[in-house]
């Protein structure tokens, strides 16, 4: 075997290396072969190198010879605040690949169908993105169609019988099951509150608040940033995805989310006494083309046809006014578990006009949950010489019965958080015992729910729609039961906020009346706008707007794009984003015609029409200017 190269630049720029222990190429391949070519990885270390520095990265043989090579520049560093701290390591985006690496890559990328954006310039952040087509079963499936809300803490599905929309109970006769999927050590997998159960005591091994990452590139913003908040690992997966490690069980995210479909699909054929292999899902408004192809990916793998994907608020508006014959403009505010989202929406009979929408992906429950468990640990380890964080069973207790007081907190004011044998020293077994009044409660929260107001302020103005316009502000969400919320939101608008419908089992109610229409074969007037603009590439990285946030749906916009500078080839990426840098967007897809040798492909450009229908549908077509071919490429924003 040939030596490899050591990639530019030098060794002694490198500030630090790490060495990857592997057992031969096939194991690279099949282990990082994404990472590399998607560009990430994140590394634990307590003390990582300053944001910017070069790292070297040895992919080694049991015997100790380096077998590849890479480099790769820090581009998010978190050093340890306590000892053993597993969250603290470096984010890496690998910058050159030795020819052992290169040719790892090379050989995925020929087993993969990938799209790549425009050029090395104007690439947005690294991702690649399958297009799958829309689902045209030959044989169309038949039999009911359920409604489901995927829920980051909770999931819910409802059923429409006799014209009455139902949610369907879990088997422990729950309204909602949790969204968590636990991975024993042989590999059984356990779903909802099963999972619940064991997760108290083996927490490393519970997958929870997957939603949070579903269909977002390993190598994204958000992966990268709060990734490292959870107990188990997220890694690149197929496609640059991302999937949980747990053990030496990697499962995609779409795969956590199938388990937790595959459980709802049970409860209602059970309930029903029949097959369901129909649903309508919900996800939230501002969700994108990667996220609602994941939801797509993980309805597929549970066995069920998606019929339509719908955005949480709309479900929720449905639940509320559907066949009130209502003139209402409404703000839903939807406080989850784990993300809150604030839609103006104009409610006209039976129309849902959605006006306005924006959303947090990393604001909800858990974040209430976070402040008081934090809040307990610190006063408990005060004073005492322990340090009861580095326990994960002990952590995980007080996060269940931080959980536990806050929702008390909703009706009392105050709860007792009492855990006996919290953790064990020389001189006996320790017992927590904390008392946390709603005060307190509201002291170490009230930050969270003052961003939830900004947010509904920035929808408002973005609806033009003002306080006074305002018919009713309907409460969704289970953290929105708290009483700081509803306090919040009467000082602004003056009036108490709407408790007509019940804030976790309205998304699915929605989504069944949806399913039932659908069904029925009634045409549902529920009219959308884009959550996020759709931009196309220029040669020199930047971008130019094509259809803004907010745009109305249908739309459709014709455009021009020119053949790259001194190369004879045409190629149209589309991001969806607000950014002006492509790299700052999010890959939607592109499409390209091949250099041509003709003198007359310099200077040409490709006339291309995109357009989006009401469902969301988006399709671009383009004619090249010389040869006359036409390429075209299907996205569904939607997922219809
Ligand atoms: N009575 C209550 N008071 C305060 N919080 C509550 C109460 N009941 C439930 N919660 C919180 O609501 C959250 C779950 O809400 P919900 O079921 O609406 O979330 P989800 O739909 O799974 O999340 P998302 O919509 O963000 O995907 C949890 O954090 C839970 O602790
Ligand atoms: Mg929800």
């Amino acid at each position: 075997m040939t030596a490899p190269k050591t990639p530019r630049p030098a060794r002694q720029q490198f500030s630090s290396r790490v060495r990857l222990g592997v057992t031969g190429v096939d194991e690279i391949s099949e282990r990082f072969a994404t990472n590399l070519s998607e560009g990430g990885l994140f590394v634990r270390d307590d003390k990582p190198p300053l944001v910017g520095s070069l790292v070297l990265i040895e992919f080694v043989l049991p015997n100790g010879q380096p077998l590849c090579r890479a480099a790769a520049k820090v581009v998010h560093a978190r050093p340890a605040t306590v000892p053993g701290d597993k969250t603290a390591g470096m984010g890496l985006q690998f910058v050159k690949l030795d020819t052992v690496a290169q040719s790892i890559v090379d050989k995925l990328n020929a087993q993969v169908q990938i799209s790549r954006p425009v050029s090395d310039t104007a690439t947005p952040e690294p991702q690649r993105l399958t297009l799958s087509p829309l689902e045209s079963p030959l044989l169309a499936p038949s039999g009911p169609i359920v409604g489901i809300d995927l829920g980051t803490v909770n999931s819910c599905v409802a059923i429409v019988q006799k014209g009455v929309p139902k949610v369907i109970l879990s088997p422990q006769g729950y309204d909602t099951l949790p969204s968590v999927v636990f991975i024993a050590a042989d590999h059984e997998v356990h779903v909802g509150h099963k999972a619940m159960e064991r997760m108290i005591l083996d927490p490393l091994r519970a997958i929870y608040g997957s939603k949070r990452f579903l269909g977002r590139p390993f190598t994204s913003r958000e992966v990268q940033s709060y990734g490292h908040f959870f107990n188990y690992e997220l890694v690149a997966h197929q496609n640059g995805r991302t999937a949980a490690k747990v053990g030496d069980k990697i499962l995609g995210l779409e795969e956590v989310g199938a388990h937790i479909l595959r459980q709802l699909r049970s409860m209602a054929e059970q309930t029903l006494g029949r097959t369901v292999s129909r649903a309508v899902i919900t996800v939230p408004a501002y969700f994108g083309e990667t996220q609602r192809a994941a939801v797509r990916e993980a309805g597929k793998l549970s066995g069920l046809h998606i019929e339509r994907i719908l955005n949480e608020p709309t479900a929720a508006a449905v639940a509320y006014g559907y066949g009130k014959a209502m003139g209402k403009t409404v703000l839903v505010y939807d406080l989850g578990g784990g993300t809150f989202d604030a839609t103006v929406l104009r409610i006209d009979h039976d129309a849902f006009d959605v006006l306005a929408t924006d959303g947090d992906p990393f604001l909800g429950g858990s974040d209430f949950d976070d402040r008081v468990t934090e809040y307990v640990l610190a006063t408990f380890e005060r004073g005492r010489n322990i340090e009861i964080r580095k326990d994960p069973v002990a952590v995980q207790r007080l996060r269940f019965a931080a959980e536990l007081a806050k929702r008390q907190l909703s009706e009392a004011t105050a709860a007792e958080i009492d855990l006996p044998y919290i953790a064990q020293t020389p001189q006996g077994p320790l017992h927590l015992k904390a008392t946390i009044t709603r005060e307190v409660f509201e002291r170490l929260t009230q930050d969270l729910v003052d961003r939830t107001l900004t947010l509904v302020q920035t929808v408002l103005d973005r609806a033009g729609v003002t306080s006074d316009d305002l018919d009713d502000v309907i409460l969704v969400g289970g953290q929105s039961r708290t009483p700081l919320v509803r306090q919040r939101l009467f000082e602004r608008f003056r009036r108490r906020p709407s408790t007509a419908v019940h804030p976790t089992e309205a998304v699915a109610l929605g989504a069944a009346v949806i399913a039932e229409m659908l069904h029925a074969g009634t045409t549902v007037k529920l009219a959308d706008i884009l959550s996020g603009s759709v931009r196309v590439v220029r040669p020199d990285g930047q971008t130019e707007c094509l259809l803004r946030r907010g745009t109305r749906l249908p739309a459709q916009v014709e455009f021009e794009v020119p053949a790259e500078k001194g190369r004879a080839e045409i190629r149209v990426v589309l991001l969806r984003g607000e950014e002006p840098l492509a790299k700052d967007n999010t890959l939607l897809g592109s499409l390209s015609f091949p250099p041509i040798a003709s003198s007359a492909a310099f200077g040409a450009k490709a006339k291309v029409v995109l357009r989006i229908n009401a469902d969301g549908l988006m399709t671009v077509s383009a004619l090249h200017p010389v040869t006359g071919e036409h390429k075209a490429l299907d996205l569904s924003l939607s997922g219809n």
